[in-house]
């Protein structure tokens, strides 16, 4: 019997955990069961998902909450270095880019317990991210690297890495997204909302390099604010912002302003999903979302100077448009205005709804 504890910790996390647990679980030499850091608490950013994903309660959580990087990144290691002890797991699989996968690799090497890393070999290039940081590092570290693209191989290869640790399975963040699509359809959110399918935008934003600086909030918001004369905005907040945004409320109070966008508490997957896949235009920072959108078919707009991402660029709907509000107007007006090309894009390859499963194949031959 071999021990696999998946470390979940974040909202992007439990979405790309969930088809690889639901995959391993299927194995009886396996005992598989997850450990939630708490890094994300509220339940808006972490028990609905597990709801959604029909994950199974988390059979520890630790419990270690909001901080600064260093401390949530230690809390993470000094208490789940006690589940290692306890659990004495022989792997520790860590997901995407967050303190917590970081945190959870760094711990697990430093045991000499093998570490697996979902959604390895992302590179933005720019060292002031910290999930750049989070990434460059749980890559080194990690004994299996599976990852999404095939430009996510050649960046690992390039620092390094050995050939034979890393693995092209696929996104399972897409697993989830054609597990759930059906389903998510049919929730009633447009209606709750009042809107019309194809007839209205979708905003989410939480980069500390956008909300943190309240100036630079404040323009990404006017032009916001301009793009919901020509449709409706649903702006799902996610905490980090919403922090910020009650520092610029007044504009809440200007007649136009609150006609157009509709503010909203961070949705649940399968809400967000309904919302985003009936959606004219997605503006976001978001990491998962550009991918999402490519599957979706959906035009996204991405408020940053850089992805780790780019095949969504070069094969999907997504196109960086930073956060200078006449280019972010320009661009939303081209796409909300202009007729839409009827073409679709080439799924990238492997984001076909079984990483999970390739994942599961590879540790069941390997561990
Ligand atoms: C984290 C990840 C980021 C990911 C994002 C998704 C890191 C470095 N960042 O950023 O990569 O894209 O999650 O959401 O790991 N807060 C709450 N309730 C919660 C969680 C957070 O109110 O459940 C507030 C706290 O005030 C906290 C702030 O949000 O200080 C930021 O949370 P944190 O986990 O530090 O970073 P995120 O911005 O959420």
């Amino acid at each position: 019997m071999k021990k696999i504890v998946i470390l979940v910790g974040a909202r992007p996390n439990f979405m790309k955990a969930a088809p690889v647990y639901n995959e391993l679980k299927k194995i009886k030499r396996f005992k598989t069961f997850i450990v939630h850091s708490g890094q994300h608490y509220d339940k808006a950013m972490s028990k609905v998902f597990f709801r959604d994903l029909a994950l199974p309660k988390p059979k520890i959580y630790l419990g270690v909450g909001s901080g600064t990087h260093a401390e949530q990144t230690a809390k993470v290691m000094m208490e789940f270095e006690k589940v290692c002890f306890k659990e004495k797991p022989d792997l520790v699989i860590v997901v995407g880019d967050v303190n917590t996968t970081l945190a959870g690799a760094l711990t697990a090497a430093k045991l000499c317990i093998p570490v697996a890393h979902v959604e390895a070999g992302l590179r933005s290039f720019d060292r002031t991210m910290p999930e750049e940081i989070n990434r460059l590092l749980t890559d080194q570290i990690s004994d299996f690297l599976f990852t999404t693209c095939e430009d996510a191989n050649r960046n690992l290869l390039r620092e390094g890495i050995a050939p034979e640790k890393i693995f092209f399975v696929g996104n399972t963040m897409i697993d989830s997204l054609l597990k759930h699509c059906t389903v998510a359809k049919k929730i009633k959110i447009l209606e709750m909302l009042g809107l019309d399918v194809g007839r209205y935008g979708v905003v989410t934003l939480h980069r500390p390099s956008n909300v943190d600086d309240i100036n630079v909030l404040q323009k990404i918001i006017d032009a916001i604010s301009e793009i919901s004369k020509i449709v409706p905005i649903v702006f799902p907040v996610h905490p980090r912002t919403d922090r910020q945004l009650d520092n610029i409320h007044f504009l809440l109070y200007e007649p136009e302003f609150k006609k157009g966008i509709k503010f909203t508490e961070p949705l649940g997957y399968l809400e967000f999903l309904s919302l985003m896949s009936g959606a004219s235009i997605v503006l976001t920072d978001s990491g998962g979302i550009q991918e999402e959108t490519t599957i979706l078919g959906i035009p996204c707009l991405t408020l940053r100077e850089n992805t780790e991402r780019p095949i969504t660029i070069t094969q999907g709907t997504n196109k960086l448009v930073g956060n200078d509000p006449k280019k972010i107007i320009k661009e939303a007006s081209k796409i909300l205005l202009e007729p839409k090309k009827t073409e679709r894009p080439k799924k990238p390859k492997y984001w076909d709804g079984f990483a999970g499963k390739r994942i599961a194949k590879i540790l069941r031959e390997r561990l």
